[in-house]
This record gives C-alpha cells, sequence and structure tokens, in this order.
C-alpha cells in the first residue's frame, strides 16, 4: 500500500507553547485515516499541518518535515497555491459562502482556471450525494440549505477542484444521526478516489469510518494502526484509557 502523507520528526509550536511533539505518521492512500484524542490535544494542528493552514497563526514555528508523496511540504519553495488545491479541507463547521448554491462550487473552478464549469458543478454535487436534494434550486443561497446539506455543500466545493487529499474536521459534530449517516456514507465511498484524514472525537464514529486510526494525547502521536487493532488490543495504556471513556 502506498504512503500518502508521511510526518517526519514534525513538532509546532504556537509561540512558546509546544503543540506537536516530534510527530511521526504515515498516512496510506485511498483510506480512511481518523485522529482521535481528548479536546486541545493537538488533532486540529495536526490536521492543519497537512495543508500548512496554520502557517496563517502568527508566532507559529515548524520543526521536522511533512512529505506529500515524495515532496517536503515545508521546503521553502513549496508553492501554497498549489498544495492547498492538492489538499482540501472541511471544517467543524459548515462555511458555505453567501452566494448560490451554484456559485460556491463555481468559485474555486474559476480561480484555478478549469474549463466546462457547468458540468463540474453537477459532477460534485452529485458525487458530493446532493444533487438530487439541489438540483431544482442551484440558484438559491446555499444559506438555506440544512446544517447537513451544507456540509456535503463543502464537501462539493472541495472535491469540485480535484483534490488528492481531504482533510476532516469533525464534519459531524453539529449533525443530527440521520445527517451525520449520509455523511459517513458519503466518506465510505469518496475513499475510493481520495485519502482522507477525518479528526473525530467520536469513538463509534471513528470505528465505522475509519480504516486507521491515530491515538494523540497531549500533543504526541501515542498509537497509530489498522482500526480494528486500535479498538480490540491498544497496545498503550492511554489509547486504552480513552477508549474507557476515561477521558471524558
Ligand atoms: N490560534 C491559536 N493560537 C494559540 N494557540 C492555539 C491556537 N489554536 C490552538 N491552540 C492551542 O493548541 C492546542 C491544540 O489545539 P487543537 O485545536 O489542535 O486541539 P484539538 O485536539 O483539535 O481540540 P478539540 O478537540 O477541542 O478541537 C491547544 O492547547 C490550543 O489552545
Ligand atoms: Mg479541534
Amino acid at each position: 500500500m502506498k504512503i500518502k502523507i508521511k510526518f517526519e520528526n514534525f513538532s509546532l509550536w504556537f509561540g512558546n507553547n509546544q503543540i506537536l511533539k516530534n510527530i511521526n505518521l504515515e498516512i496510506p492512500e485511498k483510506n480512511v485515516t481518523a485522529i482521535m484524542g481528548p479536546s486541545g490535544c493537538g488533532k486540529t494542528t495536526l490536521l492543519r499541518a497537512i495543508n500548512r493552514m496554520n502557517d496563517l497563526i502568527p508566532d507559529t514555528k515548524v520543526c521536522g518535515k511533512v512529505f506529500i508523496d515524495n515532496e517536503n511540504i515545508y521546503d521553502a519553495n513549496v508553492n501554497l497555491l498549489t498544495l492547498r488545491k492538492k489538499v482540501g479541507m472541511v471544517f467543524q463547521k459548515p462555511n458555505p459562502f453567501p452566494k448560490s448554491i451554484y456559485e460556491n462550487i463555481a468559485f474555486g473552478l474559476k480561480v484555478h482556471k478549469f474549463k466546462n464549469i457547468k458540468e463540474r458543478v453537477t459532477k460534485a454535487l452529485i458525487d458530493a450525494n446532493l444533487y438530487d436534494e439541489v438540483k431544482d434550486n442551484l440558484y438559491r443561497s446555499a444559506l438555506n440549505l440544512s446544517g447537513g446539506q451544507q456540509q456535503r455543500l463543502c464537501i462539493a466545493r472541495a472535491i469540485a477542484i480535484e483534490p488528492e487529499i481531504i482533510l476532516l474536521d469533525e464534519p459531524a459534530s453539529a449533525l443530527d444521526p440521520i445527517a451525520t449517516a449520509k455523511l459517513e456514507e458519503l466518506i465510505h465511498k469518496l475513499k475510493k478516489e481520495y485519502t482522507i484524514v477525518i479528526v473525530t472525537h467520536n469513538m463509534q464514529q471513528a470505528a465505522r469510518v475509519s480504516d486507521y486510526c491515530a491515538f494523540m494525547y497531549l500533543g504526541e502521536l501515542v498509537e497509530f494502526g489498522k482500526t480494528e487493532d486500535i479498538f480490540v488490543r491498544p497496545k498503550d495504556k492511554r489509547t486504552e484509557d480513552f477508549l474507557l471513556g476515561k477521558y471524558g
């Protein structure tokens, strides 16, 4: 199996606070990898390290490397626009632009100079399992969609520009069980084409959607492995305690 993303002795500081501590992690291509761990342990920061979104936070310092395929994305000559086209991200709270459903997807396509915008918008909506629900209202405001529909729109927007990696930061945390089930179904479908990294608080969700699991604690990567191994035979006491619900 091919490794798509590789952290090599990667550390990150916000000011004087070390948030990520010497992370070594290999994320396989075209699988779902879940990042679990208690609040504040650095899950979002780890995810944002994969498309260098933490660079936007003042006083951030990093050390070590993160490879995508064979390129260290922290090399000085890396083009961030190209990187972020390759690595799409969907946030915890759905954040569609205050524009039409169509424009939400067409915007990125135009920025990246794609042709056949209309066909691509339709395809992205179909691939995000949203098309049937919105096909008669493409020019209505995206803000009128339900939370679950908005989240699938954000995924459609991310996949429209043909990324290779999709980062999902607790994408179901604001959704009801039915919307969550739809989103999980979608994740399952998307992994055929994309490498997916998902942060989730919810262990049941990690068990349902992921092939591999990483457990983080206080900025360290404690354990990584196949999801069934992590859940059935955790090697580290801290992982076991987390799975038993001892960290709240
Ligand atoms: N913009 C920022 N500036 C300074 N410190 C930050 C910033 N964002 C996060 N931190 C700190 O980095 C640490 C890790 O935060 P992070 O958001 O990665 O945790 P998390 O595991 O995603 O938590 P949660 O499950 O609550 O979302 C926390 O101590 C947090 O206070
Ligand atoms: Mg977070």
